[in-house]
């Protein structure tokens, strides 16, 4: 009887009337949040909102929400102007981000981990809903996504986490699961990236997601919590919620069948599927758990309380995004070498002129964030600051629509014939274009690109050893914290703005993709001894092979990217057509069966009221129209 209570009580709405004593929960029990800092993936609808609003009525300071799409931040913004006013809305940062494209989700993690003076609350909740197998990056989507996405972005804010951790306060890490864990398929092992790409059913992927969800979070709090006791890690099962998930998700996953979810009565809505979220993120005092709504603890499958198990999952995640992000890199390395160039070669050359100064604004930003619109609004003011961030926004404006592999190829094609017309005399200029083509070479022979990476730049950051080294944050995507912890956007100083040439700092270019350079006994980098020997060579012969070089392995990756993208469109054209087939079967299925009922209670009405005069009437009218019908045929 329990056992049914807490199904009840965990999966339908209005749970607490269920739930048994003790497991009681709702969002108006969530504390004052007041000087904390969170961060919500997907927090923009679903679920996700659901969070970011509680969050925000409960006053926190500042609150990241991560996700892919701008329209629906642009909504959830203006719901929460609306809603919760102004100033609310102000202590929100939207930040574009896809979590099955990891190098993007490291970067931003690095620029939040910068911004954020602290990280109290991290809300892992976006993810792909029951959906058939497609692939990102070469793997599973659904463990794209939903599992490495989410640990890239953890690994990367851990530091920050401990550091408020070391202050006393007790952080808190949810990571949504599911029940539908449960059917996993028996045959996880978590042993081979063949393994993770092999055809299971939508629901079987969607489960084994969440199954490593739950896995997860259960290394994470073993790992932690010896050295930080004061990091709660837990994983949540918010019910069965009427969000896109439920009502559009399910249909590609099973066209016909998924009407059942889309259609079932009980779901919850959004915030009533928050609530176990939002326990685990401000109430929970235990590490380690599975919390179902409303703050139920269960035990889950044996899958997912097997610690080897886990540990497994831990290494082949680590093994597989140091491959796909090395991979991914080595294209990379060629556009983050051409950025420190542009910085080394300001001293001593002939600066360009500020439209190709702009340009080259204009296509780093795109290449690195997409769109301007969505990220910032154009900048007002008449003020000389003002129209400076006003032109750079132009520039940056002037590039939308542009894929980021594009914008990095013109960025480097822009960046050669800048350097041959300004700084072409400068035997400095000439050392650098060597180093690019020393970069060129190692792409194009496919050395192994990423040599064991070092705790500061490995995706997945040591859980165990000493202390992280851990910087203070220099405001970059916002206002400073004054020593009252509040913000101050008065004497807000944009990086960008220091930087007039382009806004990518050595540091940072070399944190976006660590270049294999190597330095040798005399502290000299072997790529300029490289240069050296070749110094001797036909400046105009070797430098046309380089930018010949460069545009040919850009457009590689170009050409390469733009054939994934189109499998991508294809893919949600074949699903909006399998979607609107489903559709329509399904209305007739539903017209079917309500004739059918509708019949049957009528003949059952006829059987049990009507007695023989109308089942004699029916009779009459039938057998009329069959004589009728026969008349006609002879
Ligand atoms: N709904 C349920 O009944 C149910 C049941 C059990 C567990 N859950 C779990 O609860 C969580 C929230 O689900 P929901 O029902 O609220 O779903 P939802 O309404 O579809 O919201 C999912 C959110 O995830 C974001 N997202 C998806 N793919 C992303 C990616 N690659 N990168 C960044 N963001 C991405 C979406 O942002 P964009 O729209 O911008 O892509 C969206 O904001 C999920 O983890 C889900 O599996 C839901």
């Amino acid at each position: 009887m329990n056992t049914i209570r807490r199904t009840i009580a965990e999966n339908l709405a209005h749970g607490n009337s269920f739930a048994p004593s003790g497991t009681h929960f709702t969002l108006s029990a969530v504390a004052p949040l007041t000087g904390k800092v969170a961060l919500v993936t997907g927090g923009s609808e679903g679920i996700g909102y659901g969070c970011t609003h509680t969050l925000l009525s409960k006053d926190i300071e500042a609150l990241y929400v991560l996700s892919r799409h701008s329209d629906t931040a642009d909504g959830a913004n203006t719901a929460i102007r609306k809603e919760l006013g102004d100033e609310a809305a102000r202590r929100v940062r939207w930040i574009r981000c896809d979590l099955a494209d990891w190098a993007q989700t490291a970067k931003v993690a690095r620029d939040i981990a910068k911004d954020a003076g602290r990280l109290d609350i991290l809300i892992n909740n976006a993810g792909r809903g029951i959906m058939s197998r497609q692939l990102a990056n070469g793997v599973d989507m659904h463990m794209a996504t939903n599992h490495f996405g989410h640990v890239v972005l953890t690994s990367h804010l851990l530091p920050l986490m401990k550091h408020t951790a070391e202050g006393r306060n007790v952080v808190r890490i949810v990571n949504a699961a599911s029940n539908v864990h449960e059917q996993a398929p028996k045959d996880v092992r978590w042993e081979s990236l063949e393994e993770l790409n092999r055809e299971y059913s939508p629901n079987q992927l969607y489960g084994r997601s969440k199954l490593a969800a739950i896995l997860y979070t259960k290394y994470l709090s073993r790992h932690l919590r010896e050295k930080y006791p004061r990091i709660l890690v837990n994983a949540t099962h918010p019910g069965i919620v009427d969000t896109r998930q439920s009502y559009e998700h399910i249909l590609d996953g099973y066209p016909l069948g998924g009407y059942a979810m889309v259609y079932a009565p009980f779901k919850k809505d959004q915030f009533e599927g928050a609530v176990s979220a939002m326990y685990a993120a401000t109430r929970a005092e235990r590490s380690g758990e599975y919390i179902c709504s409303p703050a139920i603890v269960e035990k889950g499958s044996d899958m997912a309380n097997d610690e080897e198990l886990g540990e497994r999952l831990m290494k082949l995640t680590r093994d597989v995004v140091r491959e796909k992000m090395g991979a991914s890199l080595d294209g990379y390395r060629v556009f983050s070498h051409a950025l420190n160039t542009v910085n080394k070669i300001r001293t001593g050359a002939t600066k360009p002129p500020a439209a190709v100064r702009l340009s080259l604004y204009g296509l780093y930003k795109q290449s690195m964030e997409g769109d301007v619109a969505g990220i910032m609004e154009r900048p007002v003011g008449d003020d000389e600051g003002s129209r400076q961030a006003r032109e750079k926004w132009d520039a940056w404006s002037s590039q939308a629509g542009l894929s980021r592999t594009e914008a990095k190829r013109r960025y480097i094609t822009t960046l050669i014939s800048t350097m041959t017309r300004y700084a072409a005399h400068s035997p400095d200029a000439r050392e650098l274009v060597a180093e690019l083509e020393f970069v060129w070479d190692q792409v194009k022979s496919n050395v192994p690109s990423s040599p064991s990476p070092s705790p500061g730049s490995s995706p997945i950051l040591p859980l165990t050893g000493p202390p992280p080294a851990y910087t203070p944050p220099q405001p970059m995507l916002s206002g400073r914290r004054d020593d009252s912890g509040r913000r101050d956007d008065s004497g807000r100083r944009d990086e960008e703005e220091e930087d007039e040439f382009v806004d990518a700092p050595d540091s940072q270019a070399a944190q976006e993709a660590p270049h294999p350079e190597s330095r040798g006994s005399d502290g000299a980098p072997e790529s300029s001894k490289l240069t050296r020997r070749k110094s001797n060579a036909s400046d105009g012969r070797w430098r046309r092979r380089v930018e010949d070089a460069l545009v040919r392995m850009t457009a590689e990756v170009a050409a390469l990217r733009e054939q994934l993208e189109s499998a991508r469109v294809l893919g949600s054209v074949r699903f909006r057509v399998v979607r609107w087939v489903g559709g329509v079967l399904g209305a007739v299925v539903r017209h079917v069966a309500v004739d059918l009922l509708v019949l049957l209670l009528f003949w059952g009405w006829v059987r049990r009221r009507g007695g023989g005069r109308v089942k004699d009437a029916v009779r009459v009218l039938l057998g009329d129209r069959i004589a009728v019908k026969r008349v006609g045929d002879l």
